[in-house]
């Protein structure tokens, strides 16, 4: 058994401590707002939180998460309304959608350690994180917006 928290809660899992973290949240915890991409860290689409920083839970055992705090696109915010989904609504970022919440997550590590990031700084800590539909631009104009709006 592998207790942690998701989101605030309690969680206990029954799973080999070798078993993907996305798999874990994905399957078990019935979380699918954390998405699988490429299953071989070359994506970013299943980013979550581990103690506040940005994983690839793909590439994440359970058995490295025992006793911490995990937080995925369903917790960011309680009502939706985080600075960056905002944002992501205004700038009208998605196109398929498949990336985005590895990308919220990505982002917001960032501007809870910069609340005034540069475009290079945005750009550089985005690198990594590919979206299939190109909307990289938008992407940056609204990690910009909540950087400013927050
Ligand atoms: S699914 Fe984890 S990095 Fe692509
Ligand atoms: S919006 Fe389609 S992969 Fe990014």
């Amino acid at each position: 058994m592998v207790a942690f928290t998701i989101n605030g809660r309690p969680a206990d899992v029954a799973k080999p401590p070798a078993t993907s973290l996305l798999w874990v949240i994905r399957e078990h915890l019935n979380l699918t707002g954390t998405k699988f991409g490429c299953g071989a860290g070359l994506c970013g689409a299943c980013t979550v939180h581990v103690d506040g920083k940005a994983l690839f839970s793909c590439q994440t055992q359970l058995g490295e998460v025992a006793g911490k705090a995990i937080t995925t696109i369903e917790g960011l915010s309680p009502n939706g309304q985080h600075a960056l989904q905002k944002a992501w609504v205004a700038e009208q970022v998605p196109q398929c959608g498949y990336c985005q919440s590895g990308q919220i997550m990505k982002a917001a590590e960032l501007l809870a350690a910069n609340k005034a990031p540069s475009r290079e700084a945005i750009v550089r800590h985005m690198d990594g994180h590919l979206c299939r539909c190109g909307t990289y631009l938008r992407i940056v104009r609204a990690i910009e917006r909540a950087a400013k709006e927050a």
